[in-house]
């Protein structure tokens, strides 16, 4: 395929989530008579939908509730149990309000990405003296590096490789059954345990970090009842803010990705005096690449959708990946071209790679400014820095979620810019 991605119209006589990965949902929604798809999920009934209209019906909190939501699986890996991702109404408010104020500050996003750049920096004098590096590994022991210290962890040199691959790890396994979802299981309990010591801590005085800083929030954050909750689950929302962060290391690999596939972008990044390509770029590599699939609910009354009938209690999925490559919203969606998000503004429920909707009022993520000043930064270098891409496989299989390149991105002959 010219974009470099497999088209996702393929394998239809398996048509199931672990057959399909990404094409799952889009490859049914093509085949579909109404106005969405009804499929299977972990034995469940569940209805996909996609675009602005269907963020606004499913974001809604009399349609759509995420208790008893999320699968066990899911939340013994990637968020954590007891995670703001599973709560409803007033607790949810409470407890994502402490979310919002550590990462859409503008001074807080700005320290994080200095604190970022300057463990980039760092690394890149070391990769300079090695006859290769694998990118996705390097940039999430950068990232974790920066999002560490930014954060008020504490964390020795020695440490950062093993944490690094352990935020990895809990992103990689939840979405599959196999081996990398028990490291993914293994790899959470080390590090709320670790955190968990830190909290207790930071509660009885024993740890000192700084007052202001997102783990003194964490530690310290009451929730709707007026309490501090379990040590444990504090560690989980501590995790929320550094596992994600360093899970940026899958943009910065499919940036690189973009960069070697369509070379014309390293010139246009250079040449960018006012930011705003880079800018675009980043938007087309969230909406272009394979990240988050869907996200779901549970339905908490009668609903109906364009005319379909919805029952209380079903799963409802907005389909991510399908929206960021529905030729309805995007002209040929399956075409790398930042330059579609250049003199317009962005519709709040069209790119949804982080979700949609408000992120005050609903689950969207509250990362997005923190993951586009991350990426502007990183990959707006990659495109300043020298090096080769070497003859490696640097396919993106469909069927794996989370996908990433299968070679990591191989770099030769890495230099600083000159
Ligand atoms: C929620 C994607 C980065 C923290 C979400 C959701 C998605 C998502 C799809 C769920 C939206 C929903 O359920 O409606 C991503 C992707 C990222 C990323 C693809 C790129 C690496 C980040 C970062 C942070 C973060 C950098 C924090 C520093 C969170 C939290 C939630 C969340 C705390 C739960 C929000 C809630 O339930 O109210 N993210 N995210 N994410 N994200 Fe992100």
């Amino acid at each position: 395929a010219p974009h470099g991605l497999p088209s996702p119209i393929r394998d239809r006589q398996h048509p199931s989530l672990l057959a399909q990965g990404y094409a799952w949902l889009p490859d049914r929604m093509r085949r579909a008579a109404g106005p969405f798809v009804r499929a299977r999920l972990l034995g469940r009934h569940a209805v996909a939908l996609r675009g602005p209209e269907a963020v606004r019906f499913l974001y809604d909190e009399r349609h759509v509730r995420r208790h008893g939501a999320l699968p066990e699986p899911v939340k013994s890996t990637l968020f954590g149990h007891g995670s703001v991702h599973a709560l409803d109404g007033q607790a949810h408010r409470v407890r994502k309000a402490m979310f919002l104020s550590l990462l859409t500050d503008p001074d807080r996003v700005a320290a994080l990405t200095d604190r970022t750049v300057e463990a980039w920096d760092e690394a890149v004098a070391r990769w300079a003296e090695r006859p290769s590096v694998v990118l996705f590994d390097e940039a999430s022991r950068v990232i974790a590096q920066g999002v560490c210290r930014w954060a008020g962890v504490p964390l020795d040199d020695a440490e950062v490789g093993p944490v690094a691959r352990d935020l990895v790890a809990m992103v990689d396994g939840f979405a599959t059954l196999g081996p990398r979802h028990w490291r993914a299981r293994a790899a959470r309990g080390r590090r709320e345990a670790w955190l968990t010591r830190l909290v207790e801590g930071v509660r009885d005085g024993s740890a000192s970090v700084p007052a202001d800083s997102v783990v003194a929030v964490v530690a310290l954050h009451r929730d709707v009842d007026g309490e501090v909750p379990a040590p444990r689950t504090a560690a989980v929302e501590l995790l929320n803010v550094l596992r994600p962060t360093t899970a940026v290391c899958w943009f910065v690999a499919f940036a690189a990705h973009a960069l070697h596939r369509w070379p014309e972008n390293r010139a246009r990044l250079r040449e960018d005096a006012d930011g705003a390509y880079a800018e675009a770029f980043v938007h087309e590599v969230r909406r272009f690449y394979p990240f988050a699939p869907f996200i779901g609910g549970r339905t908490v009354a009668d609903l109906t959708w364009r005319g379909e009938p919805i029952p209380p209690g079903a799963l409802v999925l907005l389909d991510l990946y399908g929206q960021n490559h529905d030729a309805e919203l995007w002209k040929e969606p399956y075409a790398f071209d930042p330059r579609r998000f250049l003199g317009r503004t962005v519709g709040r429920d069209e790119l949804v790679p982080q979700g949609g909707g408000d992120p005050a009022l609903n689950h969207r993520c509250p990362g997005e400014d923190i993951t586009v000043s991350l990426l502007k930064a990183l990959s707006a270098r990659p495109a300043g820095l020298e090096y080769e891409v070497p003859e490696q496989d640097l396919s993106i299989p469909l069927r794996r979620i989370p996908a990433r390149p299968r070679s990591g991105v191989v770099l030769t002959g890495v230099r600083p810019p000159s």
